[in-house]
């Protein structure tokens, strides 16, 4: 199968899009709680399923031959050693509320079986953030870019500034313990740094790195399709993207920085 990676961005970007459309147009006054997944605050609603669906459906039709992997309807496997990593809404409890920070992600990996952040080679990937009208794209070694009603821009991070000075996101898991240990390293980091955002869609905080919008962002406890798509958009950007440790990001964690930014941060984190 085809694995060029601009060809997969593109078809990535004609996915999300579709499905960002349908999210925001579609959405009702009111959304209603669908069923709850991990704990009772992590939700799902009707609009969760319909995208997934639409992406499953569109990516099938293109690239039969692909795997799948959806934050809703789980693992279906291919047969070309390439897999989609889809998070239909990421923002969810965003979107619930009304708020207008959420976005489609939509990933392609190249993995053994199913789709592991410790070995995959992230190939290409689309952020779409119907509310705000940007699409964020990267294709592996072609560069990230962002996309509104103005055109196109490649981004670029910089080194990034000192910790006293950085605007830094992060974001809470949906389990209570996870959170308490996650409030505990707020009250350590926030006195030492410009302050701190909880924008609640990961996918965004990581394309917010690649535009400069905040200057890091970490979080412990994310699923791939979380950040997947994110992961490339700001590792084309320039930015250092790592665990805690240093090693390959992932669920364990994940630290995104411009380059003298991002050890400053991790070892502040004293996570490792
Ligand atoms: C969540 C968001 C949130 C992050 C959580 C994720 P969802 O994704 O990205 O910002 O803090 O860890 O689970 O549930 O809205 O797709």
């Amino acid at each position: 199968a085809d694995a060029d990676p601009g060809r997969l961005r593109a078809l990535a970007v004609e996915v999300a899009t579709a499905a960002g459309a349908l999210v925001h147009d579609g959405r009702p006054d009111r959304v209603e709680v669908a069923a709850t997944k991990s704990s009772p605050t992590d939700v799902v609603t009707a609009m969760d399923t319909a995208s997934e669906q639409l992406v499953r459906r569109l990516l099938r039709a293109a690239r039969p031959q692909d795997g799948f992997l959806g934050e809703e309807e789980g693992h279906e496997p291919g047969t070309s050693g390439l897999t989609w990593v889809v998070d239909p809404i990421d923002g969810t409890v965003n979107y619930l509320y009304g708020l207008r920070s959420y976005a489609v992600s939509v990933a392609v990996v190249r993995s053994q079986g199913r789709p592991d952040p410790a070995t995959w080679t992230v190939l290409a990937g689309a952020v779409v953030d119907p509310s705000a009208g940007e699409t964020w794209s990267a294709a592996r070694g072609a560069g990230a870019t962002l996309t509104d009603a103005r055109g196109s821009r490649p981004l670029r991070v910089g080194p990034g500034p000192d910790l006293g000075q950085a605007l830094l996101a992060t974001g809470f898991g949906y389990d209570a313990g996870r959170r308490a240990e996650q409030a505990a390293v707020v009250a350590r980091l926030l006195p030492r740094v410009r302050d701190l955002r909880r924008i609640g869609t990961a996918s965004l905080d990581l394309c917010s790195v690649a535009a400069g919008r905040v200057d890091a962002y970490y979080e412990r406890g994310l699923n791939p399709w979380d950040f997947a798509a994110g992961w490339l958009v700001a590792h084309e950007a320039g930015a250092v993207v790592t665990d805690f440790a240093g090693g390959p990001a992932g669920g364990h964690g994940l630290v995104a920085a411009g380059p003298d930014l991002q050890p400053v941060l991790r070892e502040a984190l004293d996570l490792g």
